[in-house]
């Protein structure tokens, strides 16, 4: 008979499992600089590769002359396209089915791009000798607005058939990429022209990019002994990386170990395959010894995949007393010098087709139109799933103007059109499955922790004193109802490069009662390695204390397919706990024959196994896992260790409200942000801090989204804002006090519950930022403005009205 002390309650905190706000153990290392970024790898003979770089946005490349910097001491080789070509490598695929130059092969077609790799024994000769390469230009007309591109003769890509099908299908155009069509067109068209109210309107999602702090780099590292290449990298999907180089260099892929170290924040910049990987490994297979290379800040926001450049036309109509009847919508989508999206294959747009939001619209219609220009390749998640937040953004726009057009109170609006609890499962008009929610109780509990009522009130009697000249200050109530979609998979619907979206996780328990647990995802500031013990303690009732968490190493992780898109937790998360479970049902059998009783007889109970109605006589997971390891059982394997692969029956649906309040000084554009409330469902809460951090961080990526970041071009596609003077990273001095709530929802079929988070801050943030200048100035004419709202950008809307 054992001891029943300590109690349920005490065992169950011991463990610091699902629900517990358990400190970051990520945090002492990085607190105390004792991080391992691909920087800090340093490998005898090292070697250093740098690029030459396109001046040009659209020029012919006529000749390279490489002989003045081959001359420079310490230079070892110069790469152009004509050193790849043999190897078939001076293109290579894009995860969304096109192809893009290495090396500029002829021509070059946006600014910053790759035209030599410069390798040197040290990083200042490779940067002395990128100048003395001698690259004689031709230019071309430059194209950098996608609408123009589809009615001009100059021909972007012209190593492309100017009538031959895209990976997506027939091109109109050849500058056009594909029209991707979701929904019912006539239906909802019909739906619009017999409307008791319009509202029509084009929104701009401009283009910006995910600027981590830390750039994109690797090391590449070819053993001729032995035939292995390492690649370290800054890689959000590590086994895809594998899989890749494997195709393209023809190396087995067992003799290919990539290891993604600690990653200084991807966003979705470190997803794809950068030319700077291959010609690494080109250049470690030519030279025999490591290549390392580190792109320079000007270069990640140049030449690195952006996010957003969607043109979104929206219709959206409704009856007199604003219930939603159809929405329409047209993208215009500049997807750059070459279709490189991030996105699973079989939706060029993302997830787009999320952006009947959180309303129950009974009819819709999306085409997206994808389109070349003279500029940088990209279209990643920046901080959320594919195109998701586009999609909440146009929705939760076309609802303000909507409230405009109706003359209605626009929280009322989207009150009478949300998809009611009752009606999860929800179909919805253009194919999502959304699998739970409850957003009515989520908005009516926002309203009333801002005082909803007394701020329009406040915001009355303002506009009053304005128009008395009393005040140069507005203010502005943004209001966002956001649904996310998170987690790719399932495979059946979602692949990257042909290989299914599932995840994994390898579970082994040491014979003294602690254990590792390895995943295919890898974290870069989510904190994973906390968070995914405390699911494991909940399932085998190990202490997360004793549970390590691995990620990042092809030679030991199980495969999977990476971090993007809030898929950690809805995907790795679920095949964590499924693998605990295998380890349970193992322990099971175990503790009943240590506890001479029959399988059945025994339950889990916290941390142990105890016999059914006789909770005094059990064995804890500690012994249990001693046993496994030391003792004969009849008809088990010795040994406790699991894998499972998972595969997501559905994607979660996690959702938010969110409201901001600011105040606008109409004669100076600034802002300031009064209160933001920010409430989520993420179903399933793993660790409300961690939880509380990513909603933190992901509203700040909000705030510069809305208020200041932008990548922009000058005609010439000169990028203007190529550095961190010009390209806006909020500071502790820009970012407001957030206060965060939540509900939760569980999933119903993900094994915990769970949703993720991590995303969807930034995917109702912008909305909520924006809403809020727009409201300001909506009572004095404004109905849309494009993004990002700087200062002067707002100052000149006031203007313009007569303010
Ligand atoms: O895929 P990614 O890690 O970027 O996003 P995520 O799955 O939303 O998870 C972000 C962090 O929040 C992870 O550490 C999760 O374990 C944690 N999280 C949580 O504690 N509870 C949830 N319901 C969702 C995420």
């Amino acid at each position: 008979m054992n001891d029943l002390t300590p109690d349920r309650d005490d065992r169950t905190a011991k463990l610091k499992g699902i629900g517990c706000a358990r400190k970051r153990v990520e945090d002492a290392r990085f607190t105390q600089g004792k991080g391992n970024y691909v920087d800090d790898i340093k490998m005898p003979g090292m070697l250093f590769g740098d690029f030459v770089r396109s001046p040009y946005a659209h020029a012919r490349v006529k000749s390279i002359d490489t002989s003045a910097a081959m001359a420079l001491d310490g230079v070892v080789a110069v790469l152009t396209a004509k050193d790849l070509e043999p190897l078939g490598l001076h293109w290579m695929p894009t995860l969304a089915g096109d192809k893009q130059m290495v090396l500029a092969d002829g021509k070059v077609l946006f600014q910053g791009q790759e035209v030599a790799f410069v390798v040197a024994r040290d990083r200042y000769v490779a940067a002395d000798a990128v100048e003395l390469v001698d690259v004689e230009y031709e230019e071309l007309p430059v194209i950098t607005d996608p609408f123009e591109a589809l009615n001009s003769d100059t021909v972007l890509r012209e190593d492309l058939a100017p009538g031959a099908d895209g990976a997506h299908g027939p091109r109109r155009h050849p500058n056009h990429i594909f029209l991707w069509e979701q929904g019912d067109k006539s239906t909802t068209e019909e739906v619009i022209a017999s409307a008791d109210v319009v509202a029509e309107e084009m929104i701009y999602y401009h283009r910006t990019h995910p600027c981590p702090l830390e750039t994109c780099g690797c090391v590449a590292s070819m053993d001729k002994v032995n035939g292995k290449l390492t690649l370290y990298g800054t890689f959000q999907a590590p086994h895809v990386v594998r899989t890749v180089a494997s195709l393209l260099s023809g190396i087995d892929e067992h003799n290919i170990r990539v290891v993604s170290p600690d990653i200084g924040g991807g966003f979705g910049n470190k997803v794809g395959v950068y030319p700077g990987y291959v010609c690494s490994i080109v250049a470690t297979i030519v030279t025999g010894l490591p290549v390392k290379w580190v792109e320079d800040r000007m270069e990640n926001l140049m030449a690195t995949a952006f996010a957003r450049d969607y043109w979104m036309k929206g219709k959206i109509a409704a009856t007199k007393e604003g219930k939603i009847t159809g929405l329409w919508c047209h993208v215009t989508a500049d997807h750059g010098a070459f279709d490189a999206c991030a996105d699973p294959t079989k939706f060029p747009a993302g997830f787009f087709h999320i952006c009947t939001g959180s309303y129950d619209i009974p009819v819709a219609y999306v085409g997206v139109d994808g389109v070349y220009t003279n500029k940088a390749p990209g279209g990643v998640a920046y901080r959320c799933s594919f195109r998701v937040t586009e999609a909440a953004y146009f929705i939760e726009r076309m609802i303000e103007i909507l409230a405009i057009e109706l003359g209605m109170d626009a929280a009322e609006l989207r009150r009478i059109n949300f998809i009611r609890a009752d009606q999860f499962p929800y179909h919805s008009a253009l194919g999502w499955e959304y699998d739970s929610g409850d957003y009515h109780t989520a908005w009516d509990k926002a309203l009333e922790a801002v005082d909803y009522a007394g701020l329009r009130a406040e915001q009355a009697e303002r506009i009053e004193a304005f128009k008395r000249g009393e005040t140069r200050k507005l203010i502005g109530i943004g209001l966002t109802h956001f649904t996310e979609i998170v987690g790719a998979g399932p495979v059946k619907n979602c692949d990257i490069l042909g290989m299914g979206m599932f995840d994994s996780c390898e579970i082994r328990i040491h014979p003294t009662g602690s254990a590792i647990a390895r995943l295919g995802t890898i974290s870069q500031g989510q904190g994973h390695a906390t968070t995914f013990a405390q699911i494991l303690a909940t399932e085998i009732g190990i202490p997360a204390d004793k549970i390590t968490v691995e990620e990042g190493d092809t030679d030991t992780a199980p495969y999977g397919l990476g971090t993007y898109g809030s898929r950690s937790t809805p995907v790795a998360g679920a095949a964590t706990a499924l693998a605990g479970r295998k380890i349970r049902a193992k322990a099971q059998m175990i503790a009943a024959y240590l506890l001479e009783v029959h399988d059945d007889d025994v339950e889990f109970d916290i941390d142990r196994f105890a016999v059914k109605g006789a909770p005094e006589r059990f064995k804890t997971m500690a012994e249990i896992a001693y046993a496994a390891y030391h003792q004969a059982i009849p008809g088990v394997e010795p040994g406790l260790e699991a894998v499972s692969y998972y595969d997501p029956p559905n994607m979660t649906y996690p959702f938010g409200a969110y409201i901001c309040v600011m105040e606008i000084d109409v004669d100076t554009g600034e802002t300031q942000i009064r209160q933001f409330y920010a409430l989520d469902d993420c179903g399933t809460r793993i660790n409300p801090m961690v939880i509380e951090g990513q909603v933190h961080g992901g509203l700040t990526e909000a705030l510069a989204i809305a208020m200041g970041q932008e990548i922009a071009y000058d005609e010439m596609g000169n990028v203007k804002t190529g550095t961190l003077m010009d390209f806006f990273i909020p500071t502790a001095w820009e970012t407001p006090h957030y206060t965060t709530d939540h509900t939760e929802t569980p999933s119903p079929h993900h094994p915990i519950g769970a949703k993720g988070v991590g995303e969807s801050p930034n995917v109702g943030g912008v909305p909520a930022f924006s809403n809020a200048v727009h409201d300001a100035l909506r009572p004095f004419g404004l109905r849309q403005s494009h993004m990002p709202h700087d200062h002067w950008r707002i100052w000149r809307a006031a203007h313009d009205l007569g303010l």
